[in-house]
């Protein structure tokens, strides 16, 4: 039932689109007043594929040490990446060496970072990226090197001398559920005293939610982006787990995400070994429908082509890098077929369709496109683009039309529609 013509507006649908404009303008909670992260982060972080190998002798391709991100950021300035948008290279856990430094300051293990983070930083930046670094609230970091408790102001100071650009804040080995949140106030604080712009990347949700609901409203004027659920594997069973926890909670969540603030459902793990060619579109797809940081965990240096023109899929990331801010949420599930969707800036809108049941084929799903953005994403018609799992124009479309889709199993049909 494609709209072959224009038609043209009358007066009360010039009204819902004035509504529409209102309703999705309208700015949510207050951010950490940093200036930063006013759109989804974008970078890459160590963690799920390299986690805490520090066996320098045996896999020297593949231990924590400088030279691998070293490599990575040569990777990241000439095989496109940061031309799309990654711009942060991140480090995780298992970077320190085991004891502070006589003045009481984190030191980088000597044997496998010898020229110091300092030193990293500078080449980073040469490069046109940023660094970002790892420490805990706690007393130790979850792999057991040393945590920031009581050395919070020593440890801000020490990362914005190093010019790092971003920390990741763990949460392990708190004692109490007032150290997990006194911690991550005082480091947000403490960055902020020293004047360095640095992206505050939280998991206090996550630690908080075993003892009692986190205060969302709180946490955005304290972090920059905040982890709710847990550890981003290299599976779909993750990755699907991670979507359920998301849309069962997405009354609390959504609002709350917004330009300077953004919830954290964990790294893109699309290039490595665990996710088919259907379910890292999916990922893809719903990482940008989420607003989520797309932090890739993945060895650029050896990455298909498909898994590389995924993640540097333009107009996938301008959705999710879309300046509304604006998260998208799980609008219905029928007969196991998600539909997710998401407002985009001028009166746009994102929606996927994810195929959840994994026995048989692909499956036909129809939808009304009076249904989508409370019917008001395609007044009086709108132009549709599949984005995923490969670029269509299917043109324009009525508001009292349906669009019928075809979904592999455990994939999304990633839609842009575009008022016209
Ligand atoms: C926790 C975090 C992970 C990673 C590891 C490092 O599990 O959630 O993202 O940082 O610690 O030890």
């Amino acid at each position: 039932m494609k709209l072959e013509g224009r038609v043209r507006l009358p007066g009360f649908l010039l009204a819902l689109r004035f509504l529409a404009l209102v309703l999705w303008s309208f700015p949510g909670a207050r951010a950490l007043d940093n200036g930063l992260a006013m759109t989804p982060t974008m970078g890459w972080l160590h963690w799920e594929r390299f986690m805490c190998n520090v066996d320098c002798q045996e896999e020297p391709d593949s231990c924590i040490s400088e030279k691998l991100f070293m490599q990575m950021a040569e990777l990241m300035e000439s095989d496109g990446w940061k031309d799309v948008g990654y711009e942060y290279l991140c480090i995780d856990d298992c970077w320190m060496a085991p004891k502070r430094d006589s003045e009481g300051r984190l030191q980088a293990d000597p044997k496998r970072f010898p020229r110091g983070i300092r030193r990293l930083a500078d080449y980073v930046h040469s490069k046109g990226l940023k660094l970002g670094i790892y420490a805990d609230v706690g007393n130790k970091t979850c792999a057991g090197f040393p945590g920031s408790f009581g050395h919070y102001d020593i440890d801000a100071k020490t990362f914005a001398d190093w010019g790092v650009d971003l920390l990741k804040f763990d949460g392990c080995y708190c004692d109490s559920v007032e150290h997990l949140e006194k911690g991550y106030k005082r480091m947000s604080l403490a960055l902020n005293r020293t004047g360095r712009s640095i992206v505050y990347s939280c998991e206090w949700p996550l630690y908080m939610w075993p003892f009692r609901k986190p205060n969302y409203t709180e946490i955005r004027q304290y972090c920059n982006h905040w982890r709710n659920f847990e550890d981003v594997y290299d599976s779909w069973q993750s990755v699907k787990s991670i979507l359920a926890w998301t849309s069962s909670n997405q009354k609390r969540i959504v609002d709350v995400a917004g330009p300077g603030g953004w919830n954290d459902p964990d790294m893109l793990v699309i290039g490595n070994f665990g996710l088919s060619w259907d379910q890292q579109v999916t990922q893809m797809a719903l990482w940008a429908i989420m607003a989520a940081p797309l932090l890739m965990s993945n060895d650029l240096r050896h990455i298909s082509p498909q898994a590389k023109a995924l993640l540097q899929d333009k107009d996938v990331i301008a959705i999710n890098q879309d300046p509304l801010g604006k998260q998208g949420y799980r609008l219905r599930k029928e007969d196991n077929i998600e539909v997710w969707e998401r407002p985009l800036s001028d009166l746009a809108w994102a929606v996927a369709m994810v195929n959840l049941q994994e026995m048989g084929g692909p499956r036909f799903h129809t939808i009304s496109i009076a249904s989508l953005g409370q019917g008001l994403a395609c007044i009086p018609d709108c132009m549709i683009t599949q984005l995923l799992p490969e670029k269509r124009k299917l043109g324009f479309y009525q508001w009292t039309s349906d669009l019928k889709t075809k979904i592999n199993p455990t994939g999304t049909v990633l839609l842009r529609l575009a008022a016209t």
